[in-house]
């Protein structure tokens, strides 16, 4: 069984397939339709709602998409629908009343989930500028009002005095709910199909020893995309996100440690910290509902030869610790990917957490995501650039890329070129031939292998260029 708010009806769940998402529990059982289904796939964001879940003593809200959150999921959480927004006299919630007088919504098909996105920003930001509402709004698209008036509205909310709302007013007795429930054990079970939700990393340790071949979901926005765009049926599920202990940061002096089970979005200020372009490349990963989902273990353990964080974190030379049982190994992220979509993960292993060495002196990391669109959108070619140059001498060069191969892969033939010469253009230009024969990249819908190879190679003249001359604009600062 599962147990969690609906908005603040305690609701338990027993007899629901561990397959199903959460947009269609509330289109087809609970029979509450605002919440529209565009794309069911994380591209449209029409099914925005939002999760309000405990977190070190605290209520947050965080927007996710409905179409990619399987049920289990919202075991312990309060689930807020656009239904609930509205007062029990049928007047407006604020933020309906902000997109109402900026006229921003025409079909009305997008609004649900708009309106959703603005509601966590103004929960979590009340006074959010525009780059915040940007951000807030990046998975949510509108085909038909356009963008300004939309963006007017949410803007408009930070300008006024913070509201009181029913979330507001009823705050303390949902803290109440959810801390009763928190505890309580999660599973679920229909047919032939199941789904265990531990508490701890040794329960999930031990429940992969009895089912070695469960599959592990963390976020679901990869996983979920094999029910729903697929139609496989996953007969055994293990629900990791309720493993408080996978989903800790700490540092040491020379290290950062990240739980696999951290949501992007939380891994974003300790990287952006140490590493401004790993912050960057994370604001321009998916949309925010996506990564206040999507875990940095899942990015690692799908093994697309797209996934973005991969190749940052080969260059930056991370390692990643797996368990079996009681049993742990350490391993270099690069060590990970074995040939296309096949790892080094063992039956009834899991990533625990990931390993960061902290920025070294004389050594420089960049991080280039290339993709169509700035936000929402999957790189055609990824690249990190971790290089120490002493005295104009370079002295190690770690360069990884994701898009080039079938797996993110060290560019070793561009790095031994590098090294041990001058940091000027003739050795770049070398550097830029020795990527040649690192790649023989794959041409598909997304780009074509000479695109991805000349962008391999703009990269590493971009890191070059912004290495002698800081003060040349070579990106876009500003998205407004
Ligand atoms: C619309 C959309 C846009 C996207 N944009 C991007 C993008 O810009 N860049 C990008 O890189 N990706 C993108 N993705 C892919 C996805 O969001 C990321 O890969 C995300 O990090 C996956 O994390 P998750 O927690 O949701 O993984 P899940 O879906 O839960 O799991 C993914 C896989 O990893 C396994 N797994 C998860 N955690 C563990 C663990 N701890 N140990 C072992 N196995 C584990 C699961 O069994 C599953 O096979 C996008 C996806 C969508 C739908
Ligand atoms: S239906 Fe499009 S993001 Fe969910
Ligand atoms: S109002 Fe029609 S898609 Fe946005």
């Amino acid at each position: 069984m599962i147990k969690f708010l609906l908005n603040q009806e305690v609701r338990e769940e027993a007899l629901l397939s561990p397959n199903m998402t959460v947009l269609n529990y509330l289109r087809t059982k609970v029979k509450k339709a605002g919440t529209k289904e565009g794309c069911g796939s994380g591209n449209c964001g029409a099914c925005t709602v939002v999760l309000g879940e405990m977190v070190n003593g605290r209520l947050e809200y965080r927007s996710v998409n409905a179409c990619l959150v399987l049920v289990s999921t919202l075991h312990g959480k309060q689930l807020i629908t656009v239904e609930d927004l509205q007062g029990e006299d049928r007047s407006l919630h604020p933020v309906q009343q902000a997109l109402v007088n900026h006229h921003g919504s025409q079909c009305g098909y997008c609004t649900p989930g708009i309106i959703m996105s603005m509601f966590a920003l103004s929960k979590n930001r009340p006074q959010a500028d525009k780059q915040d509402v940007l951000e807030s709004l990046s998975g949510n698209l509108c085909r038909c009002t356009g963008y300004r008036p939309i963006i007017d509205a949410a803007l408009s909310l930070s300008t006024t005095a913070p509201y009181q709302d029913s979330f507001t007013r009823q705050m303390q007795s949902t803290i109440d709910k959810l801390n009763s429930i928190n505890n309580e054990p999660a599973s679920l079970q229909l047919n032939n199909q199941s789904c265990f939700s531990p508490a701890t990393t040794d329960e999930l340790a031990e429940l992969l020893l009895a089912h070695p071949h469960a599959r592990i979901v963390a976020g679901g926005t990869d996983l979920a995309l094999e029910v729903t765009q697929h139609h496989r049926e996953i007969e055994i599920l293990v629900d990791i996100c309720r493993i408080k202990d996978m989903k800790c940061i700490n540092e040491t002096d020379h290290y950062i440690n990240i739980g696999a089970n951290v949501p992007l979005s939380d891994c974003y200020p300790i990287l952006n910290t140490y590493f401004p372009d790993f912050g960057e490349m994370l604001r321009r990963f998916a949309s925010l509902q996506i990564r206040n989902q999507g875990t940095l273990g899942g990015n690692i353990a799908n093994a697309s030869p797209i996934g973005d964080t991969p190749p940052l974190l080969i260059a930056l030379d991370a390692s990643i610790t797996l368990r079996q049982g009681s049993d742990s190994r350490t391993i270099p992220v690069e060590d990970y990917f074995i040939s296309y979509r096949k790892t080094e993960l063992r039956p009834s292993e899991f990533i625990e957490k990931i390993t960061i060495p902290k920025p070294e002196a004389n050594k420089t990391f960049h991080g280039y995501k290339n993709s169509k669109r700035i936000g929402d959108d999957i790189s055609a070619v990824c690249g990190g650039f971790y290089i120490e140059i002493e005295a104009d001498t370079v002295i190690s060069a770690r360069i990884a890329f994701g898009g080039m191969a079938a797996i993110p892969k060290r560019a070793v033939n561009c790095e031994q070129s590098l090294v041990g010469h001058s940091w000027n253009l003739d050795t770049i230009n070398t550097a830029i031939a020795a990527l040649e024969s690192d790649f023989v990249p794959l041409s598909d819908f997304r780009a074509s292998k000479a695109y991805r190879q000349q962008i391999a190679a703009n990269m590493l003249y971009r890191y070059f260029i912004e290495q002698q001359n800081s003060h040349f604009t070579t990106r876009v600062t500003s998205y407004g």
